[in-house]
Parts: structure tokens; sequence; C-alpha cells
């Protein structure tokens, strides 16, 4: 029998549990919170009390899938950060209980960690060292990944991440929460040549969002001023032109990462990485550039508690587990 790990998540709107064996996945069970769409986003309040009511069952229900008893598992791995302080400390809090009742040693998984990993949960994954670019609702960072448990930052956002961008604009084009999957689905029926929107403006590897945001929020101003209907009319050229300048500009960054780092292994993980002229255009990219492309399949690019027990059989095999003072934290 192999090393068989739990992980938990909770750091946002998903509650997450799966367990591995020996880096294998045997099961991958995502409750995720609906019941934010009808506010325009996370409320952390709410996902803390939703985390709270589903993670016993989840839990259970990752077990059951992978057909393993709770007398079977070796570890137990969790989210501690970063992320929303209530939500992670539902994860940890039963993280910490789980073990404590079953004497199982207790490995804490960092989330960033854990999407840089997802791309080996569907093996083989890539050679290291690879570079990284983590985009989500959270986070937008660039990474080089020397080793599982070996990396360094060497870009990121100086205001919102690029899952932000998607929800913010697709917000001001009337679209529900959350707007990524919802942009990029509308952007298929449309130009993305009909409007050049301004491309961000930040030095070296670091990305800029906000401004992204303003030029849209006041072209769409500008333009409903003259036509009442102008959104609606061009709804899906709108989408298809601001999906292309934020592909565009993360993709220009990590091929500069690349060309400056002289690293030709490149990976996308997080939930923008699931965005599918993304996932398009960086296969033709690598193509062309001579560059071998990883993205995860789409159940590993959003949250996931996969790549938290990953992550964590590689802790637990450098003997990195922890004691219950540890806590959950933000960022
Ligand atoms: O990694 P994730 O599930 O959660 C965080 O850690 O934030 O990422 C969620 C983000 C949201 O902003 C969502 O709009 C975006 O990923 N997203 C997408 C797509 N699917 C999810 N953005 C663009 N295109 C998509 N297909
Ligand atoms: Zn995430």
């Amino acid at each position: 029998m192999g090393l068989r790990i739990l992980g938990i998540e909770s750091s946002c709107d998903d509650t997450a549990a799966a367990v591995c064996e020996d880096c294998k996945i045997l099961s991958n069970i995502v409750s995720s919170q609906l019941n934010h769409a009808k506010y325009g986003g996370v409320i952390p309040e709410l996902a803390s009390r939703l985390h709270l009511a589903q993670i016993a069952a989840t839990v259970r229900a990752a077990l059951a899938e992978a057909n393993v008893l709770l007398a079977e598992l070796d570890a137990v791995g969790f989210t501690a950060g970063p992320g929303l302080m209530g939500a992670l400390m539902v994860g940890t809090s039963f993280a910490k209980g789980f073990a404590l009742a079953l004497d199982l040693p207790l490995v804490e998984a960092n989330h960033m960690e854990g999407h840089l990993l997802s791309v080996f949960l569907e093996p083989p994954g890539p050679a290291f060292p690879y570079l990284c670019l983590t985009v989500s609702g959270g986070h937008t960072q660039l990474t080089i990944v020397r080793d599982y448990l070996d990396a360094e930052v060497i870009g990121k956002t100086i205001d919102d991440a690029a899952g932000e961008a998607f929800d913010k604009t697709a917000k001001l084009l009337g679209l529900a929460y959350p707007g990524g999957p919802l942009m990029d689905k509308l952007a298929r029926e449309g130009d993305p040549h009909f409007y050049a929107f301004p491309e961000p403006k930040v030095g070296g590897l670091d990305f800029s969002f906000s401004g992204l945001k303003t030029a849209v929020l006041y072209f769409l101003r500008d333009r409903k001023a003259e036509d009442e209907q102008f959104i609606e009319t061009h709804k899906a050229d709108l989408a298809a032109s601001i999906q292309h300048r934020i592909v565009g500009y993360l993709l220009d960054k990590l091929f500069k990462a690349s060309a400056e780092t002289g690293i030709k292994r490149l990976a996308i993980v997080g939930g923008v990485s699931a965005n599918s002229r993304l996932r398009e255009f960086f296969a033709a990219r690598c193509a062309k550039a001579g560059c071998e492309g990883f993205i995860p399949p789409f159940k590993y690019c959003t949250d996931n508690a996969a790549m938290i027990a990953f992550a964590a059989h590689h802790k637990y095999l450098a003997g990195r587990t922890t004691d219950h003072s540890v806590t959950a934290f933000a960022s």
C-alpha cells in the first residue's frame, strides 16, 4: 500500500477534499458555493458558514470515492493560506481535529504551491525547472519552479488579479458573477479586434489590470452616451476584445519571462487557465517559440484539493509535517 494523503482546501468559495496515493489522485471532490452569485462576488462570512456546512460531507465523499478507510490514511494535508481568513479557519480547524482524532500527521500546504504543482496531477507534467504563470481570482504571479518545494516568484500583479480583471469587466458588460467563464463563452461569438483596449503599462515582469478596468468603464460610458443600446448591441464583440487584451498581455509577459530566463518549459495554472482563448493562443505561441507548454485539465485549473494533497505528499516525504499550533493566514 502506498502513501495515502487526504487533502482539504477551503481558501475561497470551494469546499474541496481529495485523496492521493503515491501522488496518484484517487478522488477529487469540489462542492462549489453557488450562493455568492446573487451578491456579485464572494461574501467572506457566507463562505465560512457554507464551508462549515459542507466540509464533513465533502471529506466523506472524497474518502468514499477513493475507496479508502480512515484507518488507511497516512497524513492530512490542508490549505492554511493564503485566502479568506474565516474560510481558511474552517479547513484548518477541521484538518486539525481530524488529525488529532485519528492520530495522523498534519501537513500544511500553501494554496499557491498547490496551484504551481497542479500541472503534475495528470502525469507526467514538466521537468524542472519550469516557468509557471498562476492566474486566478486572487492571484497573478510568475514563478520559476525548480523542484516540487522550491519556487521563486519573479513577477506579480501590483493591483487586481487576472481573474478579477475578467470578473470586473464582465460586470461592466452586465454579466453575472463570476464573469470569467461567461466572458469566455460570449467572446466566441464576437470580434476580438472590434476595439483595441490599451495595453497595461507596468515594467519588468509585473502585471497591472486596474487601468484596463477603468479604460473599459470610460469607453462604455462614452459610447452609451451616444447610443443607449451600445453594450447590448456589441456585447459579444466587447467581450472578445477585452478577453483578447487580457490574454495577449498575460502571454506577452510569460514569453518575455521565458526569453529573459532561457526557460522553455512553460505552465499556466489557476482558474483563468480554463479560458479557451488563452489555451489556444498559448499552444500556438509555444509551438512558434519552440517551448513546451503545460496547462492542467479543467478540473485542476480552478480551486481543488487534489493539488493540496499532492503538495502535502511532497512535504510529508521531506519531513515537513506541522504541529497543532499552526494557524490559518490570509496573505
Ligand atoms: O483558481 P480559482 O478557481 O479561484 C481562486 O483561487 O481565485 O479562480 C477563479 C477565477 C475567477 O476570477 C473566474 O472568473 C476565473 O477564474 N475563470 C475564468 C474562466 N474560468 C474561471 N476566467 C476566464 N475564462 C474562463 N474560462
Ligand atoms: Zn486558487
